[in-house]
This record gives C-alpha cells, structure tokens and sequence, in this order.
C-alpha cells in the first residue's frame, strides 16, 4: 500500500456520501429471495453466538432480505480502515497469530484481503507464497451462498476471532456480505499464473481505459503515480506486477478517492476486465522527466528522506537568503520555480541567492548533467549520497525535457498573457477537482491560523504553480499535467482560472 494513500482519507467522507447516495440500487434482491430458507435453518447459531446482533430476533422467523451496496462491499474488502476513515484498532487481528509466515502487523492485518487475497483464494491463490502467505483459506467458496450465513461468519458464528461487528457497523459488513455473495469473480479465467491476461484482447481494452480512466490517470496511465521517486508505481506497473489488485480495484475503485469509478458500477463484463488488464499491462511504468520534476522541487520528501545535517554547503556563499537545513538543500531554492535562478523570481525577495539557473543547463548531456550532480564537476554541489542511478537518470531527463520557459506566459507583476479562463476552468474541473474541491479549499497546505489553497498559490507564485500543475506534489498522488499531455497554452488557461480561485 502506497505511503500517498494517507492523503485521501480526508476524502472518505465525501466517497461515502457519494456511494450512499446511489448505493441502494445495487442489490439484486431476487437472488437473496429464493434463497433465503437457507439462511433460517442456519440462524439460530447466529442468534446464540452473536447476541449483538440487532437482526438477529427477525432472523430467528424469516432471514431478512439484505439490502446494501456491493462496490462499497468490494472497497471495504480492500481496505475498510481507509474507506471508512477510522482509525486502526489496537494491534494485529486476533486470528493473525495463527499464523507466522506474513511478518505485517497493524492495520494490514485487520484487511481481508490481506488474509483472503486479491483473487479471493487465499492460499490457494497468488497469496500461496511469498511474504503475504498466510495459509488462511479464500473466500470465493462463498460465492452464491445466502448473504445471512456470510454475515454470520463476519459476526464471529463460526469463529468468536472473526467478530468484525466490534469494529465495524452492520450496515458495512452487509455491503461485504452482498459484495461475496454476488460480486466475487473467479480470476483464474481472467490471469494465467505467469500474471497475464488470459485471451485478452488489448485493442478493445483500449476504448475501456479511454473512456474511464484517461482522465485522471493520462493516456498513458502515467499521470498518476502512486509511489514514490525510490520506486514510481503507476497503473502500468501494478497490473504487471499485480493483476489481482488491478481488477479488484478496477472492478470496484480505490478506497477513500472520491470520483474513481468502478466498472462494476458501470456493468462491464468479465471479457472487458481481461481487454482493459492487457491493454493496461502494454503501458509504460517510467515517466523520467516528471519523477525528475519533484526530485527538482523537494527531493526529499520525494524519496521519503531526511535532510542531509546541516545547510547545504554553497549556501555559505551568499547571505541574501536566511533560510537554513533542508530548505537550502532543495534544487528550486538556489535555482528557481522558473528555473532562472538570479535572473528570474528569486532575483529579488527574502528567496534570492544570486545563484543562477539551470534553464540554459536543457542542452547538456546526461553524462555532464550527471557530472554536476555527483560532484565531479564541482565538489560543494554533490547529490550522490541521496541520488542514486535512476534518480539521476529522472533529473538529467527532467532537466533536458521538463524545463518549460513560462515567460512568455507570467508577467512580472504575476498575471497571465492570453490565458483562456473557460477553457482554464474545463481543465480544472477535470483534473483538480477529484481533490482540491471545486473551490480549492478541500486541501489547505498550509494551516488554520494561515491557510495555503491552490488558489492562494496560483495568486502567489504563479511559477511554483506551473510546475507543480505540471510534475506533481512530492511524496504524494497528485495529477502530473505533463502526462495528461497538456502544452504550454494549457497551463497558461489553468493559472488564469485558478487565480479567480479563492486565497483564504
Ligand atoms: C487475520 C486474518 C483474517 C482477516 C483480516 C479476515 N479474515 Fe475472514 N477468515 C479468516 C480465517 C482464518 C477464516 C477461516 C475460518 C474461521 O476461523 O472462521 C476466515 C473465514 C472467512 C469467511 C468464511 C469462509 C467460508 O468458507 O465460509 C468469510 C466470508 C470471510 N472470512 C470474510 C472476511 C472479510 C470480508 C474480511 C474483512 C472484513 C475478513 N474475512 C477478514 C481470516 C481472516
Ligand atoms: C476521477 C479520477 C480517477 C479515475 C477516472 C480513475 N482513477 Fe484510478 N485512481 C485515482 C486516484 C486519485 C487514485 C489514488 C492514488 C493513490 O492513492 O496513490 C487511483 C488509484 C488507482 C489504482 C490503485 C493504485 C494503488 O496502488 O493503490 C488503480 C489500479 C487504478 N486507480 C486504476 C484505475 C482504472 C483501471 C481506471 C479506469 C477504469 C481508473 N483508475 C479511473 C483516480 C482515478
Ligand atoms: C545551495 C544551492 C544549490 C542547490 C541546492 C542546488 N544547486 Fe545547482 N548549482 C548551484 C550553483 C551555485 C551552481 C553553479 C556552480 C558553478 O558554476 O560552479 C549550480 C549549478 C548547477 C548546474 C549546472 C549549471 C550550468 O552551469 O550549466 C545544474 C544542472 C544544477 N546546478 C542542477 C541542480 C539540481 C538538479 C539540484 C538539485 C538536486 C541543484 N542544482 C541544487 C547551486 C545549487
Ligand atoms: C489525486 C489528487 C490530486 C489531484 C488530482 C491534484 N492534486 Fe494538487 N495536491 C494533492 C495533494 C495531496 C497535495 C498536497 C497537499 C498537502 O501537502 O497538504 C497537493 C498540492 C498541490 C499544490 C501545492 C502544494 C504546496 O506545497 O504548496 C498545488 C499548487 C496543487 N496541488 C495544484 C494542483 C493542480 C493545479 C491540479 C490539477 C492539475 C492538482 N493539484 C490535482 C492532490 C491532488
């Protein structure tokens, strides 16, 4: 699970509004109808082992017919903590020291797909070896049977260990009972054991992906990375590495991310699973020049590091600029968000240094662009402790292909030559929205006392705000303009909507 993850649970309780909203029409009823008579022989057991429970007396009579949402079923399976935005609870789930060969603790155990898989067989699926095997069974053996018996298991009847009604409401564990019953697919037809798509046609997966998922992954599923600069992870790179999380992510969505859509929801067909996993396993799993863009903007927090002791050793150079520590460490403060350095924004103002840029640098080649990172070619600007060879690999590529020159778009006193505002407004809505809110204020970086919106720095520094559009946020899922294959004039469109956005 990526570390960015965290930053959507703000987002959970508006996915819940929305998967409330429009959840209770997702319940084939007929199927729980005919057959319900299981469900009452074996009710009596639930109603002494589960005391709590507060269908419990009708069920005695007649199994009541469960209503509820079977995507939110399939989110809570993923991940129930994160969707329901609560917090874990204390230590690991009381069946886990039952077994020894799966060393997470905490939250992961409490997931069930960490003990029942992705492909829903535990182990006697993918989940059979390697550092997630559990030995616990799958749960596809429940597929079919009467929601009222799975609900029962969930509530401990078989095992007081699998009592999940302590931590979760009832309404949850029904969503998971209907998502077992009805919405399991049998993924040994869909993924060969090599993790390819079996009789997958890439072309038709093609239109799938482009009409669902374009938008905020990219075209080429780039645009959002869900790792960090050690390791990028994209679309691309899970459906290879992990085609079961794929499809249960692409059947259902993710946890916590308002607006992901799932292809149950929108009734796809289990040869449209297969097309869209090969036609996905055919895209890319690198982007250099925007990885390299958020190692230009804050490396640090792009590889999860902490600053090197210490102020950065040329800082000592110039006086001009009082930060200290990590800031000084950090390319675009001695460099620029316009990447002009001295004769650029940070020619005047508390951030000036009189160090120059590195607009000119696009024309040197990656051997020389590496020379001036590993300090060979000056031995004050060394990066090598923290940069490794992909990441000087993301910087060279970044710097020879990321450094867009906005000055023919920003004006000094930072408004915008010739920005579209109704087309700025489209991209945003689009795009930004998913999680900065139409207003901008969903996330506030900076805090309560002096609040920090995408609309107070497109006003602000407008350059950071080009970039940012354009690479990403570090160390979080932010949408890469660069891999939405946005050009100049775009991100001139974007700033000038975004600067009617509100400050504070
Ligand atoms: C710590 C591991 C663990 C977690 C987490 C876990 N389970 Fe289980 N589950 C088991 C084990 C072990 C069994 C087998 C028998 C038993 O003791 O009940 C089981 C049994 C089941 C069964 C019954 C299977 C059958 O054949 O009748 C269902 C359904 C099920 N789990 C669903 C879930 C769901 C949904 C979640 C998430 C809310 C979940 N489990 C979380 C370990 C886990
Ligand atoms: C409205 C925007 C949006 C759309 C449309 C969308 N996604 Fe996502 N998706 C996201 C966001 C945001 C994340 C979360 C990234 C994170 O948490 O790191 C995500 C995460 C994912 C992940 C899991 C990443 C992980 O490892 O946790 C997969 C797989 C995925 N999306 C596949 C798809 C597929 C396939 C489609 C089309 C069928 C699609 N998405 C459509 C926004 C979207
Ligand atoms: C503390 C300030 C500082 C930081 C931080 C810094 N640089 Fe520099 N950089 C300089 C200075 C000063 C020079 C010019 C050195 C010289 O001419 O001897 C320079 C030169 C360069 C050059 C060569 C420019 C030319 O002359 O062609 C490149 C490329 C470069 N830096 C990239 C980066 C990158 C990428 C980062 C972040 C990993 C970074 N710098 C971080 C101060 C800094
Ligand atoms: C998938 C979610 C997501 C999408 C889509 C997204 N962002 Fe962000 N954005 C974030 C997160 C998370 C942060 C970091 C918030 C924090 O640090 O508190 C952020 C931060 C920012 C920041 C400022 C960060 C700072 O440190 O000052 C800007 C500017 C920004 N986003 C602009 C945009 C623009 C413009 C778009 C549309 C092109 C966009 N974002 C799309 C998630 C997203």
């Amino acid at each position: 699970m990526s570390k960015r993850f965290l930053s959507f649970v703000v987002l959970a309780l508006g996915t819940l509004l929305v998967l409330a909203a429009c959840g209770s029409q997702a319940t084939p009823a007929p199927a729980a109808v005919t057959k319900a008579p299981a469900a009452v022989t074996k009710a009596p057991a639930a109603v002494t082992k589960a005391p709590a429970a507060t269908q419990a007396p009708a069920a005695a009579t007649k199994a009541p017919v469960l209503k509820g949402d079977v995507i939110r079923g399939g989110v809570l399976y993923d991940n129930w903590i994160e969707a329901l935005g609560v917090e874990a609870p204390e230590g690991d789930q009381p069946l886990w020291k039952t077994q020894t060969t799966n060393t997470r603790t905490g939250a992961d155990t409490w997931r069930c797909k960490e003990c029942h898989g992705w492909d829903y067989r535990g182990v006697a699926g993918a989940y059979g070896k390697g550092s997630h095997k559990t030995g616990f069974v799958g749960v596809w053996q429940v597929t079919g049977q009467d929601a009222n018996d799975i609900l029962a298991t969930m509530q401990g009847s078989t095992n007081p260990d699998h009592n999940f009604s302590k931590v979760m409401d009832e309404q949850a564990l029904i969503d998971l009972s209907l998502f077992m019953s009805e919405n399991l697919v049998d993924d040994t037809s869909l993924v060969s054991a090599d993790k390819t798509a079996i009789g997958g046609n890439a072309d038709s997966g093609k239109s799938v992906f482009n009409e669902n998922c374009t938008e905020c992954h990219g075209p080429a599923g780039l645009a959002l990375n869900f790792s960090d600069e050690t390791g990028p992870e994209y679309v691309g790179t899970l459906s290879k590495d992990n085609p079961w999380e794929f499809l249960h992510k692409a059947r259902f969505g993710q946890p916590a991310v308002a607006d992901m859509p799932s292809m149950v929801d929108l009734g796809l067909k289990d040869q449209e699973y297969v097309d869209l996993l090969a036609y996905v396993q055919t895209l890319p799993t690198e982007s250099l020049i925007t990885e390299g863009g958020v190692l230009y903007d804050n490396w640090m927090a792009a590889l999860g590091m902490e600053a090197p002791a210490g102020d950065q050793p040329l800082w000592k150079t110039q006086t001009t600029n009082t930060r200290t520590g990590a800031d000084t460490w950090r390319c675009k403060e001695c460099h620029g968000w316009d990447y002009r350095g001295a004769e650029g924004a940070y020619g005047k103002g508390s951030h000036a240094t009189g160090f120059k840029g590195v607009a000119a640098s696009a024309s040197l080649s990656e051997a020389d662009i590496t020379a001036w990172l590993n300090g060979t070619k000056s031995a004050d600007h060394n990066f090598s402790d923290a940069f490794k060879e992909p990441q000087i690999k993301m910087m060279a590529a970044f710097i020879q292909g990321g450094l867009t020159d906005t000055s023919a778009y920003i004006n000094a006193d930072k408004t915008v030559k010739g920005g579209n505002i109704d087309h700025g407004k489209e991209l945003y809505n689009g795009v930004c929205k998913t999680c900065h809110g139409a207003d901008g204020k969903s996330l506030n970086f900076g805090d309560e006392a002096a609040p920090e919106y995408v609309g107070t720095i497109a006003s602000d520094n407008p350059w950071e705000f080009w970039h940012k559009a354009s690479v990403g946020q570090p160390g979080k899922a932010m949408a890469t303009g660069l891999n939405l294959d946005w050009k100049p004039q775009d991100f001139a469109d974007l700033l000038t909507y975004a600067q009617t956005l509100p400050t504070k």
